[in-house]
Parts: C-alpha cells; structure tokens; sequence
C-alpha cells in the first residue's frame, strides 16, 4: 500500500502494469475481440446505461491488475473521504462535496461537521420560486414588462457546465415545450464581440442578467456585468438593476457591493469547485428560467442516481471507477496523452468542451498531492465533436495517424426522430449506423491481404491500409432526457476524481491558471497609462514590448 508521500509508480501494483505492457503489446484488438467471455466481463450495465469498453487495448488480466491499482492507491477510501467532506482539497483546505448538490432532501452530508444538505435545499427552493416567478410574468421589469430573456454571465465552470446542459436539453421534447417563447444565452469571452453577439436582438426591458460568478473577481466576467449593468441602466434608469439583474456566487458581500439586491443573490459554497458546479446555482438558476424547476430536478436526479452508484458500488463494477483506471491505463502505461469525447448526439456539442475543463483543469498537475514532482505525466488532452461532424474533420488522423483513446457516446432513442418515407433507414438509424460502425474500423483495421483480395491497386495499399489495434469504448444510453445528462455528466466528473486519486495528485485545485492572470494585470496597467499618460513601455521582453508597440500605434480603441 502507497504511504502519503510514496509515489504511485513505486508500488508494486504500477511495477507489474508497467511489465505487462509487453504483453498487451503482442495482441490486436482483431484478436481479442474473438474471445466472447473476455468481450462479456467488460460490458457493465447501470440505470438503463451500458458501457462496453471490450475495444480497450486490455485483456481480463489487465483489468485485474488496474484493479490492484486502484487498491495500491487506496482508491475507495479516498472516495469515502470525499463524500465524508474531508478537506480532500488541501492546497485550499476545502472539502468537496459537489455530490451534495444534487443529493435528495432528506440525506446527510457533512462539511466541517455541518449537514450542508439543507442548505442547498433552502437555496434550490429560493431557485424554484424565484424563476416561476419569472416565468409566470408575476415578477416584472422596471417598465412593467416580463422578462422572457436571460443572459447569463461567467466564464469557466460559471459557463461551460450550464452551456452544455442548455444545450442538450435544447431540444428534449419536454424542455423544449417548457421554454417556449423563453431564450437564455452565455456571455462568457471579455471579447467586446461576445457582448455584442449576446445582446443582439435582445430589448433590455423584458431581459434578465444573471452574474455567475463563484469569486466575484473574476476579470472578465465582472466587466462584463458591468457593460450589461450600463446597458440596462443605459436605457432604464439605474433602479432598474434590482428588476434585471440577479447573481450567483459564493462571495455574497461583493454581490452587494456591485449593487444587485442580496435578496436577489443566490449562494454556493466553497467546498463546491468552479467546474464541478454545474448542479449548484451556477447550472440550476439559469436553467431552471429556460426550462423550469421540474425539468433541471430531474437532471440533478440523474446526477444523484450516479453518485449513490459511485459511493456504493465494489470497484470492479463501478462505472466510473472503471473508465477511470482504463484512462489511467492509456496515459500512463500505454503512452496516449489524448482522449476524443465524440458523442453521435448533436445536442451533446458542447460535451467535449466542458469535459476538457472538468479533465484539464483537474488533472494537468506537474507535482502530487503532497507537492513533490510527479515521475509521471499526469492529464488528458481532451477534444471531441460529435459525430458525424467529426468524421470529416479529424478522424483521418484517429484512424491512419496517431493513437487517440476514444469515447464513443450513442443515444438509443432520438430526441427528434424523422423518417422520411422510402428512405432505407430513420435519420437517427442513419447517424447511429456510424456509432456501430467507427469503433469496429479503430480495432479491426484493414489489412494489405484483405486490400489485394478487393484488387485494389499495389501503389495504394500502403495508402488505404488500417493497422487497427486503436482502443475505444462505447456508452450508449437509453435516451438524452434531463435525467440522463445528468447521468452522463456525474459519470465524467467522478472518472475524472478517479483518476487523480490513483495518480496521487489534488484534482480540486487549479494553481496553474494564475501566472498568466497575474501577468495580465501587468499589462493592463501597462495599457492604461500608455493611453491615457503616453508612458513608455517598462518591464517586459522584447517580444512582448515589440508587440504591444504594435498595438497601441495601430489600434483604435475609443478614446479614456
Ligand atoms: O479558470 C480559473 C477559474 O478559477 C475556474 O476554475 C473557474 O471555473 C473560473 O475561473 C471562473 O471563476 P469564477 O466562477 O470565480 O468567476
């Protein structure tokens, strides 16, 4: 067993991985896809989903040995220790509970020795009464009128999490009907074209600002409340910010200070981490104005079903913990640094792009949890589109190119089904034909005999030649409903835990996006005083001073 300070690669458990690497080496996916037993123990059922995960480049005897990795890691009792709200987060001495948000009314979670599920509740009640309020034209704007339009503000996990709710449940035929005639959109860029994309077409009388943010300090989300503050008060009168802006945070005190009515601030708490925040205020206020209350409880369910699975179930089992260790596997000892998210689900487009901050951000870290350097790469480059876009974007290189583990995600029943008379196959049999299809085309390949039998010509058999042998693994669920994006969404962030516990490094923190912050605000100030005192440059390199000469003699920003 790995003391606190003992690396994961000194066990013995990551010593005998790392030998039995050779011997996956001399099989083909072609192979061991033959050995139905084998295929069968590595499919897992769980709450109407099914993972298989037979295309991984490992055997039984793979899993076995992950297994005693995740013991040499003592895996299940750091999970414990998350649900028992220990400071598992302990470059920033703070617990993490995000399982808390979606936990049902009557469980018990402790922080600091507090059950935080009441709170949580008292503020998901605050959320459910405060947007039917909304939504029932009961509460008004500053001109009398409803607000049908919300835009919210934040970057981040203030952004990324509830974008990629909104936009699977876009069009489930339940939340559909629930938000008609509503919109919500997500400022999130400083970029001044995300503001003008944002407000385009929207009236400041019938819109509602939602401020996201779990600091309140964020740079580029509070300027960009501010510019939403004086485009409201612009057109409104100043009084108008207690009608059209609300905010969500955990820093409640600065709230005030920005001018939004503290009755209108709807808190977190700081043992929930920006990108897991999703099912806290940060998700659940903005969707539950687009969708309802009832519409987003049913995703917080979803969540819930998958952590009860997470917290309860033996390792060998545990869905998350599963895809996790086969993550570990691929970075660690089968050497591939990156993992396609490719969802065959449009309303899944922006899956990916929350998953790389849930991922990234957690596990890119240089030193272990007791902070000494990894002898290790920790991490994933994650990247994904849904197919069938990415088919024709960069598969050439999953498939002839480099190795990418892949996440194939297949949806069994269409959220819009369409068949159009005489066609072979519906529109959506038509997409998921591709979801059998590509995963068989990774570990099957295509041989130079097989090539010569089709006659195909000498000089493209090199060209047209698949080695296969490239893994995947395939989660089909029953349906995109509310429900299963929780699901879905429970299952990434715990395998993302997972991993970072095997790897012995802290996932919660994220102490490498400040430099470039802190540099940023150098260069600010730089701005400020060259434009407003025509001070010369100071402080930086050559390049940096080329560049920002460059700048400030050819840009026309509006004049200080
Ligand atoms: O990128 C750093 C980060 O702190 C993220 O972890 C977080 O999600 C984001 O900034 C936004 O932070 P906040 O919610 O405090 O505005």
């Amino acid at each position: 067993m790995a003391s606190s300070t003992a690396s994961i690669s000194d066990t013995e458990a990551w010593k005998d991985l790392k030998g039995h690497v050779e011997d996956i080496k001399k099989t083909h996916l072609r192979d061991l896809m033959t050995d139905a037993n084998r295929c069968q123990s590595m499919m897992m059922e769980f709450d109407g989903l099914l993972l298989d995960y037979s295309r991984q480049r490992a055997t039984v005897e793979t899993v076995d040995k992950l297994l005693n990795l995740a013991k040499a890691a003592q895996l299940t009792e750091k999970i414990s220790r998350m649900f028992n709200g220990e400071h598992i987060n302990s470059t920033e001495n703070r617990s993490v509970l995000h399982v808390a948000l979606r936990a049902p009314k009557d469980a018990v979670i402790k922080a600091d020795g507090k059950n935080v599920v009441p709170e949580v509740w008292n503020v998901l009640d605050k959320i459910k009464e405060f947007s039917e309020k909304i939504r029932s034209g009961s509460w008004v704007g500053a001109t009398g009128k409803p607000l049908k339009d919300v835009i919210a503000i934040g970057i981040g996990g203030s952004f990324l999490g509830p974008l990629f709710v909104h936009t699977a449940l876009q069009t489930d035929p339940e939340a559909l009907e629930s938000a008609k005639g509503r919109q919500l959109r997500f400022l999130a860029n400083i970029d001044p074209v995300d503001v003008a994309r944002n407000i385009n077409g929207l009236n400041p009388e019938t819109t509602l600002v939602v401020v996201v943010s779990k600091t309140f300090t964020t740079a580029e989300t509070m300027l960009n409340a501010r510019t939403l503050r004086e485009w409201i008060t612009a057109a409104l009168g100043a009084s108008a910010v207690a009608k059209h802006m609300v905010a969500v945070s955990t820093n409640l005190a600065l709230v005030e200070k920005f001018g939004i009515d503290p009755n209108n601030a709807f808190a977190f708490w700081d043992w929930v981490g920006g990108r897991y925040s999703v099912c806290s205020a940060v998700g659940v206020l903005p969707l539950s104005l687009q969708y309802g209350f009832s519409v987003v409880e049913k995703f917080l369910k979803g969540a819930s079903s998958i952590d009860q699975h997470f917290q309860s179930t033996p390792i060998e089992k545990n869905i998350p913990v599963l895809l996790g260790l086969l993550s570990v596997w691929n970075v660690s000892f089968l050497g591939y640094p990156a993992r396609a998210i490719l969802p065959y689900s449009q309303a899944l487009e922006k899956f990916a792009p929350h998953i790389q901050q849930v991922s990234m951000e957690s596990n890119g870290k240089g030193v272990s949890i007791d902070g000494l350097p990894l002898p290790f790469e920790t991490g994933e480059i994650d990247f994904g589109e849904p197919g069938t876009n990415g088919q024709h974007s960069f598969y050439q290189l999953i498939h002839q190119g480099r190795v990418i583990p892949c996440d194939f995600i297949g949806i069994v029943k269409s959220q819009q089904p369409v068949y159009l008379k005489g066609e072979v196959v519906s529109n959506h049999d038509e997409l998921m034909s591709n979801f059998f299809a590509q995963p068989d085309a990774l570990a099957y390949g295509k041989t130079p005999e097989q090539l010569q039998k089709e006659n195909v010509s000498e000089n493209l058999i090199p060209h047209k030649t698949f080695s296969g042998n490239r893994p995947s693994l395939s989660l089909l669920l029953p349906e995109l409903t509310a429900y299963n994006v929780g699901q879905l969404l429970a299952i990434y962030e715990h395998r993302v835990a997972v991993q970072g516990f095997v790897w012995g490094i802290n996932s919660f923190d994220q102490w490498g996006v400040e430099l470039g912050r802190v540099l940023a605000t150098h260069v600010r100030k730089q701005l400020h005083s060259s434009r407003t005192q025509g001070t010369t440059l100071e402080g930086f390199n050559y390049s940096t001073t080329t560049l920002l000469i460059r700048y400030l003699e050819t840009s026309s920003e509006p004049q200080m």
